[in-house]
């Protein structure tokens, strides 16, 4: 089974992750000082929660969060996965339909109600942490239709953003295999030498100079989910489109058109996510054979 954090045989990959966690400590010692002098709480960005948004109406899979997957409904079997994770202090669905809702309530999630008129899953997390009672510094965004997700990164991406107090978002990539390079709906992304995001393009990115594949080069994998300052979450929600976000149709584009850092980690996962009910077959088939029931 795939864990969090680490890139199996790649050694390049590997000392990457290392020194992006290195030096996102060094500056994390450099601003507690200045974390201090605001809110006088010793760990910068301490307080964490993760969101599952579900919607019911869907234009390709009505119904989804609650299809079960294995006998579970797969809300729950993502919900189970993040209860997992050890860096969150809460986990709540934020939904607009009741019959969600009450699944939800029954296996004994917190549940908080959005409307319908959310049109993305950014936005119900923004709208669910308004309603909240308590005050929280990072959300992560955990999308209901990776029900495999590991918690090890959902840690690995909240950890990210508190050691990079000049950040103001972190996801998570992970290898690209050679037969999804050209897939436009797998997402790349191209990172610096400490682990923040350059871009994401549906394109391929680097583009060999040959006009061909390398496949020499370690090319990434967006995966979807993210975490986010909770003040920038606001923010977030406010920017106006930019013109590559609406070229490539990437959400994401905007953070970085608008200049913000975003810090990303290099996890091993494969990405399994329900988005058409065909999916579910391949899930289980998948499942059944790792023994994942
Ligand atoms: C392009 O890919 C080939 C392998 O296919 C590699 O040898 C070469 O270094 C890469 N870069 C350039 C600029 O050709
Ligand atoms: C999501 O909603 C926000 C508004 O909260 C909007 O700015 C953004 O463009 C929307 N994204 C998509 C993919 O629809």
């Amino acid at each position: 089974m795939d864990q969090g954090s680490s890139c199996g045989s790649n050694s390049n990959c590997k000392s990457w992750i290392v020194y992006g966690l290195v030096t996102g400590a060094a500056i994390a010692a450099a601003a507690i000082g200045a974390a201090f002098s605001i809110r006088g709480s010793g760990k910068f960005r301490s307080r964490v929660i993760g969101i599952i948004p579900a919607r019911y109406a869907s234009s390709r899979f009505e119904g989804k969060p609650l299809v079960h997957i294995l006998g579970k409904p797969m809300i729950q079997r993502t919900w189970e996965r993040a209860k997992l994770a050890s860096t969150l202090d809460h986990v709540v669905v934020a939904t607009d339909d009741e019959k969600i809702a009450e699944r939800c309530r029954g296996f004994g999630a917190d549940v908080i109600m959005t409307s319908e008129s959310c049109r993305n899953g950014t936005e119900r997390c923004n709208e669910a942490l308004e309603k909240l009672e308590k005050k929280y510094d990072i959300v992560v965004n955990i999308q209901g239709d990776e029900p495999l997700i590991e918690p090890e990164i959902i840690d690995g991406i909240v950890k990210a953003l508190q050691g990079a107090p000049d950040a103001v978002f972190s996801t998570a990539v992970t290898s690209l295999t050679p037969e999804d390079s050209t897939d436009p709906n797998r997402v790349k992304c191209i990172v610096d030498n400490h682990g923040y995001a350059i871009y994401f393009s549906r394109g391929l990115i680097p583009f060999n100079k040959s006009g061909k594949v390398n496949p020499n080069f370690p090319y990434l994998l967006h995966l979807g989910i993210q975490s986010y300052d909770s003040k920038f979450l606001k923010i977030y929600s406010e920017l106006a489109p930019t013109p590559l976000q609406l070229e490539e149709d990437l959400e994401q584009l905007k953070v970085l058109e608008n200049g913000y850092k975003m810090k990303v980690i290099k996890v091993d996962h494969d990405a399994h996510g329900v988005d058409t009910p065909e999916d579910v077959g391949k899930l289980e088939a998948l499942m059944r054979e790792r023994n994942l029931v």
